[in-house]
């Protein structure tokens, strides 16, 4: 079962990590990216998403896994991204973290290509602007590392509360992003990145609350030696668990978030 929402090295040695690292042919390392991964597969494994007919909708994929992975379990899954040229213009291409095509999810060969092809859609979709086909379609939703990267802390949360909809009664929703272990008074705010502080993740918590969806936070931050080294640009280390961006010290965290039946 998960623990807390933020990365902690003691996750990586759970039977859920192992076994998610094997599903999404992944080798354990001490990376938070990896960690994201398996968060999100485990957290949908718990509610019972894997399973044949269940519809998924991942925002922001890049080359990322899980596609592969869910369609492996008979999901019925649209992958999204935002459009190549944008992609291009903003490094994502560059830096090996945007798909050219469907296939480009399945590289590593994790879903027969076959039930791959019969299941799996790639589609563009801007996360700043959800399209009303989407409303009440889907059985999950995810993305990894991703809404921090919609232009602003605001963009973020509006993305967080509007994906929602796109989710049928029962639904559930998991998605990770930077978390400031330095200051809950200062952050990063830029057009290509910014870094949620508690308070912000506590205010986007109490809208979706108020909305009526049930979602469990917990910021309980580890103090072991792989989470207490820093990880400084241009970020080569194998122990990759925090970072330093900017002035300030970040890890991830993970949002789970269910809509009622
Ligand atoms: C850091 S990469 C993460 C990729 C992938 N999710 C992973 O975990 O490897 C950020 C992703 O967000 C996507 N992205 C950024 N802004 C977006 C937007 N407005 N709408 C949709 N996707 C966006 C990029 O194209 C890129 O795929």
């Amino acid at each position: 079962m998960l623990g807390s929402q933020l990365c902690k090295e003691a996750d990586f040695s759970t039977s859920w990590f192992v076994h998610a690292c094997g599903k999404l042919r992944e080798e354990m390392r001490y990376h938070r990216k990896l960690w994201e991964w398996c968060y999100i597969f485990e957290a949908l494994r718990e509610r019972n998403m894997l399973m044949p007919f269940k519809s998924g909708l991942g925002f922001g994929v890049g080359k990322e896994p899980l596609t592969a992975a869910f369609a492996s379990y008979g999901c019925e899954v649209v992958a999204t991204d935002m459009d190549a040229d944008e992609a291009k213009e903003q490094g994502w291409v560059e830096t090996n973290q945007h798909a050219l095509n469907a296939m480009d999810l399945n590289n590593a060969g994790i879903c027969d290509p076959h039930q791959f092809r019969n299941l799996v859609t790639y589609e563009t979709a801007d996360m700043n602007r959800i399209s009303d086909n989407y409303v009440e379609r889907f059985d999950f939703t995810w993305s990894s590392c991703c809404f921090e990267h919609l232009g602003s802390i605001e963009h973020g949360k509006r993305f967080i509360v509007n994906q929602m909809k796109c989710l049928k009664p029962g639904g559930v929703a998991v998605h990770t992003t930077e978390f400031n272990l330095s200051s809950d008074e200062d952050t990063l705010e830029a057009p290509i990145l910014v870094i949620y502080r508690r308070r912000d993740i506590e205010a986007m918590v109490s809208e979706l609350r108020q909305e009526g969806y049930r979602v469990t936070v917990d910021y309980t931050a580890g103090a072991g030696p792989y989470e207490s080294f820093v990880d400084l640009p241009p970020y080569h280390n194998p122990v990759h668990l925090r970072l330093k961006l900017g002035e300030y010290v970040s890890t991830s965290i993970g949002l789970i978030i269910e809509k009622e039946k």
